[in-house]
């Protein structure tokens, strides 16, 4: 992560037990561009310049996870759905912080029209913030995802892939509806994109039995259809035959390329989502 767009002001923040090194330029207020540091609380995401300020801060802040409601728990992990109408301030400092490593996203000040869905791993002191994602809500191009960050230090250990299969496909298929993210993906997006499609995908074929279609593909997981011919076009599964894209299952050749997909990551468990859709 070595380019930069622009001239990176904040070099690293302080957030939780976390001293993180950013990644890009964010568009911070003026007055905190002469700092190098700044400190996070990691509950409602106020930032600081200096660390006294924060411990001031720490005792008065009465929040111990994101503000909204938990939709999702299983274990130590807890997800919260964050309406940027009702907690503006919240959401602005999410993308804030989000910026930082993200290269080309526009950073969205209009809140309002999002939600945040923040993954938290739970403990005695509180739900700490491990990433998130957040999405229209209303998507007239039928996205699901809008932004998607996992915070660098719990980067590699499958929480991507859960807030991917969380977003996309557990909240689509919810509403009935097929989605797909926001472009442009970066390319780590797009690796873990790709990495869980083709899982996904890939489980589904192995298991069944004659013809299907991208159409019955996209049915049973919600994943949009260009998505579904792009990835397998990718691994070469797809024939062009009088006409029509035909699909090639060889079991063997769906194992190797299961096994170069990487392990799949935290599974959801549908059964802890306690969620009805956004209206
Ligand atoms: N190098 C190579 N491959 C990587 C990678 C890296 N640094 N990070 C992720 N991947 C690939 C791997 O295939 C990985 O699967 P594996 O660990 O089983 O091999 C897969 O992506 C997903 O890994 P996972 O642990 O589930 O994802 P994550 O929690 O690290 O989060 C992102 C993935 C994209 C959310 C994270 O990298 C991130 O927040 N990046 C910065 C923000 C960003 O670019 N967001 C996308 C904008 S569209
Ligand atoms: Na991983």
């Amino acid at each position: 992560h070595e380019e930069f767009t622009k001239v990176k002001n904040i070099a690293t923040i302080e957030l939780g037990r976390y001293e993180i090194e950013t990644w890009y330029f964010s568009p911070f207020p003026p007055e905190y561009n002469d700092s190098l540091k700044l400190y996070f609380c990691e509950f409602c995401l106020n930032f600081m310049k200096r660390k006294e300020q924060l411990q001031r801060h720490m005792r008065k802040c009465d929040l111990k996870h994101p503000p909204g409601d938990e939709i999702y728990r299983s274990g130590t992990l807890s997800m919260f759905e964050v309406d940027g109408k009702k907690n503006k301030v919240y959401g602005q400092n999410l993308c804030y912080l989000a910026k930082l490593f993200l290269d080309h996203k526009t950073l969205y000040y209009d809140v309002d029209l999002f939600l945040f869905y923040v993954l938290c791993e739970c403990d005695d002191r509180g739900c700490h913030m491990v990433g998130y994602f957040s999405k229209e809500k209303h998507s007239e191009e039928s996205y699901n995802l809008a932004c998607i960050l996992t915070l660098p230090p719990y980067q590699r250990k499958g929480y991507g892939k859960f807030l991917i299969a969380f977003s996309a496909y557990e909240l689509s298929k919810k509403e009935g509806k097929v989605g797909t993210p926001e472009r442009p993906l970066s390319d780590l997006g797009l690796l873990s994109y790709r990495g869980y499609w083709t899982r996904v995908l890939l489980d589904i074929l192995k298991k069944h039995k004659g013809n299907i279609s991208i159409k019955e593909l996209s049915d049973m997981t919600a994943i949009k259809a260009e998505d579904i011919l792009t990835t397998l076009q990718s691994l070469e599964l797809i024939q062009y035959r009088k006409g029509q894209h035909v699909i090639c299952a060889d079991p063997k050749v769906l194992d190797r390329h299961l096994k170069a997909a990487g392990r799949g990551g935290l599974d959801v468990d549908v059964s802890k989502l306690i969620w009805t859709p956004y209206k």
